[in-house]
């Protein structure tokens, strides 16, 4: 199994953002992870679709969005329209998740579903066949470089019995949140397939290739059947 970096950009140089996101995809990065906040689901404000459609020109890597939003159904054709590939919502935001994430997919945009530290992922069993990813956030969102809360490699493992258990072995497990080189192989371990990495990418003392290739030699040790670094 092939783990995904998805380098999240909230940690990137805003000032240099199209150059951030290149460098991340020659390192070899897998997805371009941008974080949308509302300074209402969350207490941060990022950036909407004009940001999401500056990535989308500078890289042909999928384009990752995470809407932290409240009512985040007003704004799927705007970031769709935007050149978004994945557009992941919160169960939290969203009293009639199966018609929003029926809705990404008539966009043309892969759905994702995610919930909060607090929120089971049990909650998510009767969404789970329709989506394409789901993940678990290891901290609360709403800032980069937090770290990562211990409890969540359990719930990733609760979480990748629910995917087989439904028989969606295939979609994404995506963990989000503190991910860095120490927890990376733990993480993957745990059954999750797509890494996003905001500080351990674009804060790495050696520059965003070095720490691409080793979130990837870390994931690659976390993954069974191959050998422990
Ligand atoms: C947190 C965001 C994350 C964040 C991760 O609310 O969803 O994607 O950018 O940043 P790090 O990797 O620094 O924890
Ligand atoms: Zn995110």
């Amino acid at each position: 199994m092939n783990v995904k970096i998805a380098p999240s950009i909230l940690a990137a140089d805003f000032g240099r953002l199209a150059e951030e996101v290149r460098a991340a995809e020659e390192a070899g990065a897998d997805w371009i992870h941008v974080d949308v906040m509302d300074g209402h689901f969350v207490p941060n404000l990022t950036f909407g679709p004009v940001v999401v459609s500056a990535v989308r020109k500078a890289t042909r890597l999928p384009v990752d969005v995470h809407l932290m939003i409240e009512a985040p159904e007003r704004y799927l054709d705007a970031f769709a329209d935007a050149g978004a590939d994945l557009l992941t919502v919160h169960q939290e935001t969203c009293p009639h998740l199966h018609r929003t994430v029926e809705r990404i997919r008539e966009l043309g945009a892969r759905p994702g579903v995610t919930v909060n530290p607090a929120t089971p992922v049990e909650t998510l069993t009767e969404i789970v066949p329709y989506v394409d990813l789901l993940l678990v956030m290891s901290v609360n969102p709403g800032f980069g470089g937090q770290s990562f809360i211990p409890a969540s490699t359990e719930k990733l493992h609760r979480a990748r019995g629910l995917l087989e258990t439904l028989g969606r072995a295939g979609a994404e497990l995506q963990v989000d949140g503190g991910v860095d080189g120490s927890n990376a192989a733990r993480i993957v371990r745990a059954g999750a397939t797509v890494l996003v990495a905001g500080s351990a990418v674009f804060r790495h003392p050696e520059g965003v290739k070095a720490a691409v290739m080793g979130l990837r030699e870390a994931a690659r040790s976390g993954t069974p059947g191959t050998r422990t670094a």
